[in-house]
């Protein structure tokens, strides 16, 4: 089994690039198929799904209205209980339908945050395309509309997801068992 090290913890190989390409066009079809003419505002939520986000919607439909979240409820390897918003283009959102975009939805916490506060600024309808769902760990009655792969407990990195900011840059999906201990 090929693992990687980062920061002293080891991670073996979870998803390959292969497995993860076809997902993302299977998820970029589906998109296509329910939004067809009417694309929704897609706001990609940094830093995790910036490099998900860039593959799904190279293959979308030219209509599709793109912008940026920057929010974080994560730290190290531990969910923190606060959502932090950085950025969020509250002039664009009065009266749309928005997708968010997602690396991987964990607690919940960070998505239902910005469901709540896209709505209190006046979005119409929100969904959301994530590559990674973890069931186990969510913490909600809805759950996100667009769910690349389901997983269990593992803490994950590559396509996107850091330990410590490292390893967003890998082309494959590794996992630490961290939970286990
Ligand atoms: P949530 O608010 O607990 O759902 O966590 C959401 C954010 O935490 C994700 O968008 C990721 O950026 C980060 N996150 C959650 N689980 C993992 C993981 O296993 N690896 C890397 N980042 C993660
Ligand atoms: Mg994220």
């Amino acid at each position: 089994m090929k693992t990687i090290e980062i920061d002293g913890l080891t991670f073996e190989l979870f998803i390959s690039s292969q497995d993860i390409l076809d997902k993302v066009n299977h998820l970029a079809k589906n998109l296509m198929l329910k939004y067809q003419d009417n694309w929704p505002l897609c706001l990609i939520v940094l830093n995790g799904a910036a490099v998900f986000s860039a593959e799904l919607l190279k293959d979308v439909d030219l209509s599709c209205e793109i912008s940026l979240v920057k929010a974080h409820s994560y730290d190290g390897t531990k969910s923190t209980e606060e959502v932090v918003v950085e950025y969020l283009p509250y002039d664009l959102i009065k009266n749309r339908d928005i997708l968010l975009i997602e690396d991987i939805v964990d607690s919940g916490l960070t998505l239902n945050f910005l469901k709540k506060e896209l709505k209190k600024h006046g979005a119409k309808n929100i969904e959301c395309v994530t590559l990674l769902f973890k069931p186990s760990e969510y913490q909600y009655n809805t759950n996100p509309e667009h769910v690349g792969f389901i997983i269990d407990k593992e803490f994950v990195v590559g396509y996107g997801m850091d330990f410590n900011e490292k390893g967003r840059n890998l082309v494959d999906i590794y996992k630490n068992n961290l939970y286990e201990n």
